[in-house]
């Protein structure tokens, strides 16, 4: 009886949490544009831990390079205190983007330890996670021309930090599937499909098990779907989704799912097109945006080795150039990346190569320099 109570209220408590009204929402406050002063903008920069700091070094000097009017304010955020990610969170608050690092979070710390970059993600309401998963020039993979963007409810689900133990040995950990937050994620998916010419939709699920929650989901989906006729949709259970993904990955365009098949089902694909140093990732909310690599690894392991591919993070500083609306800049260095992840002999080890980190960067300078050349003469 008081454990019904108790689990009922923190389930009202939780399901308030997740919708989170912001502040602006709340007293009808206009959002204002990103911060821009004198034509330039500034970008909030958290370096995080392992692999982060020489990556972000990396996108640093290569908007130096590529003339890039960027301006980025570093705010460090190590896992020891909780004012760091309350400045961060603010810091991005003022400037509406911010380009980031992993922080590391250790599973070894007490329950009451909140991921610093979920804080991060649910503080700003960032609700959709986005992921391009394409295959690259030059890069070997058993599957090739795959195309696929994973649409990722970001802020509830099985990351609603909600863990308690009931009795000893006996511990409730909650999933909050709100009907308010899946109609926002799948409207996010449809949207984007139809803006990138995409066909088709599949929602990833395990409602055959999670009748009422991944019910709900799957239900809000369905509903969402049957505004825009002239995009297809589908639905697959997350098990069969994983398999199809690594047996016949081109059968999939646009997917949107629940949170934690997100992680899994991101994880997959990018392996499928050659590891976590190549794909990039992206957080959106309503007012804020917040890039980063997609897998969200530290690389401890070859931190400061100058061993780390860039790639996936300068692809994510790409990302957030569009979100800037500094097109021209994206895609020239974009290209530039891409023309320089075909030239095989330049790979990191990551991909099977011997390239260092900054052979790569002084390679994509290089390219960049050479495209510039081309523009002046036409
Ligand atoms: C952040 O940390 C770096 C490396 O430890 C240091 O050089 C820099 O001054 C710090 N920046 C701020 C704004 O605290
Ligand atoms: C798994 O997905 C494939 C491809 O869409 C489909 O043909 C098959 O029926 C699905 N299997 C199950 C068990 O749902
Ligand atoms: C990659 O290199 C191959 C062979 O050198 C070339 O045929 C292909 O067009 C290049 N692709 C891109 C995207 O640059």
């Amino acid at each position: 009886m008081v454990s019904c109570l108790v689990l009922s209220e923190i389930t009202r408590l939780a399901c308030c949490q997740p919708t989170q009204v912001s502040y602006c929402e709340q007293h009808k406050i206009h959002t204002p544009p990103p911060a821009k002063y004198g034509g330039r903008h500034t970008v909030t920069l958290i370096p995080g831990d392992g692999i982060g700091p020489e990556l972000l070094n990396h996108v640093k000097e290569l908007f130096r390079f590529s003339c890039v009017p960027v301006d980025f304010e570093v705010v460090n955020v190590s896992s020891a205190t909780e004012d760091d990610i309350n400045n961060a969170i603010t810091a991005i608050r003022r400037n509406g983007v911010a380009l980031k690092g992993n922080i590391e979070t250790l599973h070894t710390l007490p329950a009451s330890h909140k991921s610093r970059n979920n804080l991060l993600r649910t503080s700003l309401d960032l609700y959709a996670n986005v992921m391009h998963c394409k295959s690259l020039p030059g890069v070997q993979t058993r599957h090739n021309n795959i195309d696929i963007m994973i649409i990722r409810e970001n802020t509830e689900g099985e990351y609603s930090s909600l863990e308690h133990e009931s009795v000893s040995g006996v511990v409730e950990c909650l999933k909050i599937i709100t009907r308010t937050n899946s109609l926002r994620i799948a409207e996010y998916a449809f949207k984007l499909a139809r803006e990138k010419g995409r066909k088709r939709v599949t929602a990833v699920h395990k409602a055959n098990i999670m009748k009422l929650g991944d019910g709900l989901f799957l239900q809000c989906c369905r509903e969402v779907a049957a505004g825009y006729p002239d995009i297809a949709f589908d639905a697959m259970i997350v098990d069969n989704t994983t398999m199809q993904l690594v047996s016949k990955p081109q059968q999939f365009d646009v997917m949107v799912m629940p949170n934690l098949y997100g992680n899994v089902v991101s994880n997959v694909c990018a392996g499928l097109v050659g590891g976590p140093g190549l794909v990039p990732g992206a957080n959106y909310g309503r007012d804020y945006a917040v890039f980063e690599t997609a897998t969200r690894n530290t690389g401890k392991s070859i931190a400061d080795r100058n061993i780390a591919n860039p790639t996936a993070m300068l692809l994510a500083s790409c990302m957030m150039l569009d979100h800037l609306k500094l097109h021209d800049y994206a895609t020239m260095i974009r290209n530039a990346v891409l023309t320089t992840m075909n030239e095989t002999q330049l790979h990191t080890a990551d991909i099977g190569g011997q390239g260092t980190t900054s052979e790569v960067v002084q390679a994509i300078m290089r390219n960049i320099q050479r495209s510039r050349r081309l523009k002046l003469h036409l």
